[in-house]
C-alpha cells in the first residue's frame, strides 16, 4: 500500500493581536495570571466581515498549495476540522469548497475539537493508501473569540483560547519509507462534558433559551484540573504507541509537534520524553489555544523556520475534549 505524505503546509492567522493586558481591562485577570499558568502572552481574534472558519481555511489551504506547486483543480478531496464551523450546518468544508472554487469533490468535516487535525490526517492518509485520491486538504480552523463567557465565571477558558488556521495537502509519497508511517486515535466518551459547549444542542426540547444564556451552558466550560492530568497522561502515552509502533525510541524524534494546550503541559512532555527544548515545537505564547487549528498553524511555522528537514522523523500528537487524544508519526 503507499503511503501519503505533507506535501505542503499553510497557516493564517487573523491581525487583531488580544494581549493578556488587553484582556485584564474586560474582565477579572492579571497578565501574570495567565504567563504563569499557560504561558499565553497573546492571541488572536477574527474582524467580522473579514474573517470566518472557512476563509481562514482557504487561506491557508492556498499556502499549503502553493508550497506543493499544486492548484486549486488538483484537490480531490477536503477533510475540515473545527469545532466553530460558520454554520450549524452545513459543515465549513463545503464552504471552503465554495470559496476555492472546487467544484463537486467531498468535503467532510471532523468534529474532534484538539485532536481535531490528527483525526482529520488520519482520515486522509486512509484515503490515499486505498488509492481513492490523490491530493488531499486537511483543515483545523477555528473561531473561538466571538463564543467565549468574558465573565469571571469563565476566565480559565477565555483567556487561553484564540483564532486561527493551518492546513497541509497530503499527497501519495514516491520514496519508500518516507512520509505519514502511522496515525493513532483514541476516544474516551465517559469524560464528555468535562470539557464541552453543552448549548445550543438537540438534548432539549427548545434549542436556545434565555436561560442557556444566563446560566452560561452557550460558553466552552471546562474542569481544568481534571482536563490537565488526563492530558499530561494522554500526550506521553500516544505518542510511545506511535514510537513502539514503528520501532524507534524518543531520543530519534526530530520535531515534535504537540497541540498547543498549555506550556506547562508541553513542557511536561517535553521533560519526560527527555527531549531538548528546541526539538518540541511552541507557539503558544503568540496564538495561545487554537483548538483543531493548533498543531498546522505550529507545523507551518516549523517548517517557515526551517526547522524541519528532509528525512526528519516527525511526531504530531493531541488531546483534548471528547476527551479524545491521537498521534501521527511522519517521516519527512
Ligand atoms: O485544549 C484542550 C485541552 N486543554 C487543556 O489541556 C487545558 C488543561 N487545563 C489547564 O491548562 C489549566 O487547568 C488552566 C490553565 C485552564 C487553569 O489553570 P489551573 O491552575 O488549573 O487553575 P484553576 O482553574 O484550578 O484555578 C486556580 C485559581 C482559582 O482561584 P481560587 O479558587 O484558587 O481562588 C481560579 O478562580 O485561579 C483562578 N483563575 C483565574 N485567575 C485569574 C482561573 N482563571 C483565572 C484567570 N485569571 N483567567
Amino acid at each position: 500500500m503507499r503511503n501519503s505524505k505533507i506535501a505542503g503546509v499553510g497557516h493564517y492567522v487573523p491581525e487583531k493581536v488580544v494581549t493578556n493586558f488587553d484582556l485584564e481591562k474586560i474582565m477579572e485577570t492579571s497578565d501574570e495570571w495567565i504567563r504563569e499558568r499557560t504561558g499565553i502572552q497573546e492571541r488572536r481574534y477574527f474582524q467580522e466581515g473579514v474573517d470566518t472558519t472557512s476563509n481562514m481555511g482557504a487561506k491557508a489551504s492556498m499556502k499549503a498549495l502553493e508550497m506543493a506547486g499544486l492548484k486549486p483543480e488538483d484537490v480531490d478531496m477536503i477533510v475540515f476540522a473545527t469545532l466553530s464551523p460558520d454554520y450549524v450546518f452545513p459543515g465549513s468544508g463545503v464552504l471552503m469548497q465554495r470559496e476555492m472554487g472546487l467544484k463537486e469533490i467531498p468535503a467532510l468535516d471532523v468534529r474532534n475539537q484538539c485532536s481535531g487535525f490528527v483525526y482529520a490526517l488520519s482520515v486522509a492518509d486512509q484515503f490515499i493508501k486505498t488509492g481513492m485520491y490523490n491530493n488531499i486538504l486537511v483543515v483545523g480552523s477555528e473561531i473561538h473569540s466571538n463564543g467565549l463567557d468574558f465573565s469571571t465565571r469563565g476566565r480559565n477558558v477565555s483567556v487561553i483560547f484564540g483564532d486561527g488556521a493551518g492546513a497541509v495537502v497530503l499527497t501519495p509519497s514516491e520514496k519508500e519509507g518516507q512520509g505519514i508511517l502511522s496515525t493513532h486515535l483514541h476516544a474516551d466518551g465517559e469524560f464528555a462534558e468535562e470539557l464541552a459547549v453543552i448549548d445550543p444542542g438537540s438534548t432539549k426540547k427548545e434549542r436556545l433559551t434565555h436561560e442557556m444564556i444566563d446560566e452560561g451552558t452557550i460558553y466552552p466550560y471546562m474542569n481544568g484540573n481534571q482536563v490537565f492530568k488526563h492530558a499530561v497522561t494522554r500526550f506521553p502515552e500516544v505518542i510511545e504507541e506511535a514510537l513502539n509502533k514503528n520501532g524507534y525510541k524518543a531520543s530519534d524524534v526530530d520535531m515534535l509537534i504537540p497541540h498547543q494546550a498549555n506550556l506547562r503541559i508541553t513542557s511536561y512532555i517535553q521533560q519526560k520524553m527527555g527531549l531538548p527544548a528546541e526539538k518540541v515545537m511552541s507557539n503558544i505564547h503568540k496564538y495561545g489555544n487554537t483548538t483543531a487549528a493548533s498543531v498546522p498553524i505550529a507545523l507551518s511555522e516549523a517548517v517557515q523556520e526551517g526547522r524541519i528537514k528532509e528525512g526528519d522523523l516527525v511526531c504530531m500528537a493531541a488531546f483534548g475534549s471528547g476527551f479524545t487524544w491521537a498521534s501521527a508519526l511522519i517521516r519527512w
